[in-house]
């Protein structure tokens, strides 16, 4: 996707953060942008903000779990301007904690939005890509979707699913004859959003601002880049993983801090565990 101006994108999760980043630059470079999210109030107000520096934007109140509703904001959104160039699948939420600490309900929401939420969007969406003379299907997984992360199983494993997803896809769509749908699936380290408050970057990172994901997404994007890995230490992870016996990956990992870094995980609030002290694990944080 080399030029933006008059591109319809849709981007799930745009009211904060990475979502938000994404679409003021995305405004800024002439994307007429269709912004969702589940939450009404923030999503007007981002919707606001980037109408007010002069970007085109269009907005729809979505939860990308509810299947009903997807298929009504895709008629609106046919309705009103026809089909989407680019589509954006962000949204995504955390729990962090021992396994057993966290409730149930949590690890299914996870998979429900992370997982389920995701292939609704591109089931909903995909044919408006192939439909297009170029387009541009964008995942964002996480690091996480390409390693272990103790205290996030299930956000782990929802990544590791929207990566396997993701690059099926890819070469399903190339197979078809759709070599016009790109893909780039996005996996970040921390980002400084508050989804990750308490999180701490392994050896050598640091937290990325969601201003700097941002830049490197659209520079992947506009690259028809297939991954968009980042920090520098993120690049190695699918080879030393794969190169190296489980073990030593292991201690790797543990010794760069990887392993245990999501370990004092609290979240922004009410998300953060109320009493982590008293782990039903009965595990104690190392
Ligand atoms: N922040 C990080 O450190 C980090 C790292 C790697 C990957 N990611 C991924 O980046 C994406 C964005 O994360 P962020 O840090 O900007 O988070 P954020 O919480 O700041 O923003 C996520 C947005 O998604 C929305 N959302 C949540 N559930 C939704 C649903 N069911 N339907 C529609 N919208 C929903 C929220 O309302 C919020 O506005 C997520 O997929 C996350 O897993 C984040």
């Amino acid at each position: 996707m080399k030029a933006w101006k008059g591109k319809r994108v849709l981007i799930t999760g745009a009211a904060a953060g990475i979502g938000r980043a994404l679409a003021e630059r995305l405004g800024a470079r002439g994307a007429e942008l269709i912004l969702t999210d589940r939450d009404e109030a923030p999503l007007a107000a981002t919707a606001d903000a980037i109408r007010g520096a002069g970007a085109i934007a269009t907005h729809h109140v979505l939860d990308v779990t509810k299947g009903a509703a997807i298929l009504q904001v895709r008629d609106a959104i046919h309705a009103s301007g026809g089909p989407i160039d680019v589509l954006v699948n962000n949204a995504g939420v955390v729990f962090g904690g021992a396994f057993l600490d966290v409730p149930l309900q949590k690890h299914l929401d996870t998979f429900s939005v992370n997982v389920l939420g995701l292939v609704s969007m591109t089931n909903a969406f995909l044919a408006d890509l192939v439909g297009r003379p170029r387009a541009h299907l964008v995942n964002v997984a996480s690091a996480a979707g390409l390693t272990a992360v103790p205290f996030a199983s299930t956000y782990a494993s929802s990544k590791w699913a929207v990566v396997g997803f993701s690059e099926s896809i890819r070469l399903e769509l190339a197979r078809l004859g759709h070599r016009h749908v790109h893909v780039t699936t996005v996996c970040p380290l921390y980002v400084s959003t508050g989804l990750f408050e308490g999180a701490r970057p392994p050896l050598f990172t640091s937290m990325l601002t969601a201003a700097q994901l941002a830049d490197e997404i659209v520079e992947g994007v506009e690259r028809d880049d297939v991954f968009v890995r980042t920090p520098w230490l993120v690049k190695l992870v699918p080879f030393l993983n794969g190169v190296l016996p489980t073990r030593l990956a292991d201690a790797l990992s543990t010794a760069l801090g990887a392993a245990g870094s999501m370990e004092q995980w609290t979240g922004r609030a009410p998300e953060a565990p109320k009493a982590p002290a008293r782990r039903a694990s009965g595990r104690r944080p190392r």
